[in-house]
């Protein structure tokens, strides 16, 4: 376990010359929260934890909770960098070992947006899925009209499966998600699109 721990808070991947996905740390939180504090407002469009609520204690617990899931093999919670500076997060949430599946979250600061930052992120964490975790399945689930976020793994060849009605509490709403899938056998490690 500690070697698991010792191993996943040294993780760096690098994506781009310039650009690198690494494992949180507690030395994160300024800067974490600093992002989302100023992305607050696009971000809480899609993302309800993102409230005018949010605090710099909530990106110490965040960390926090992370770091020891992460220790526990139970995540995969990465920072996205850019020039070393903290500019969103892509994560395996709740690592199901039993059915050997998880699903993907992603945000990113909207300085970095629409440069395939994100797409080339989630090419990653994917095969770290398969690869790292010897998962089976991995989803992606979006609002149905955050299409931003739908063209992500469409990008990247999942297969969308249907809708989730009614899966998510969303300003006071529920509202359907689109989910999309990609399996073990169908994944290309370059990158299916
Ligand atoms: C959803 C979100 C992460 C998508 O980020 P993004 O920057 O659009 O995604 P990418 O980094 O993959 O960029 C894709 C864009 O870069 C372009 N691009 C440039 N080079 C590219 C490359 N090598 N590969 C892929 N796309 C590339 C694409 O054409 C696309 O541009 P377009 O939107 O004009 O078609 C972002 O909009 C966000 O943080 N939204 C708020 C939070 C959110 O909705 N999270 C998801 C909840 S389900």
């Amino acid at each position: 376990m500690e070697r698991d721990a010792a191993a996943a808070h040294e993780l760096i991947i690098p994506l781009h010359p310039h650009t690198e996905l690494r494992a949180m740390r507690m030395e994160d939180a300024a800067d974490l929260f600093s992002v989302i504090d100023r992305n607050r407002q696009r971000l809480h469009e899609w993302l309800p934890w993102a409230g005018p609520d949010y605090s710099i204690a909530a990106a110490r617990d965040f960390l926090a909770t992370q770091i020891a899931e992460m220790a526990a093999r139970q995540s995969l919670t990465l920072t996205i960098r850019h020039k070393r500076a903290l500019c969103g997060v892509i994560a395996l949430h709740r690592i199901d070992e039993t059915q050997q599946s998880t699903s993907i979250g992603y945000w990113i600061d909207e300085a970095h947006e629409g440069r395939g930052i994100v797409t080339a992120a989630c090419r990653t964490i994917v095969s770290e899925g398969f690869q790292r975790f010897g998962l089976h399945r991995i989803e992606i689930r979006c609002a149905t009209w955050n299409h931003r976020s739908s063209a992500i793994p469409r990008r990247l060849g999942f297969i969308e499966e249907g809708i989730l009605r009614e899966a998510q509490r969303l300003h006071n709403a529920w509202v359907d998600l689109r989910v999309f899938s990609m399996l073990a056998q169908d994944w290309k490690p370059g990158g299916n699109e």
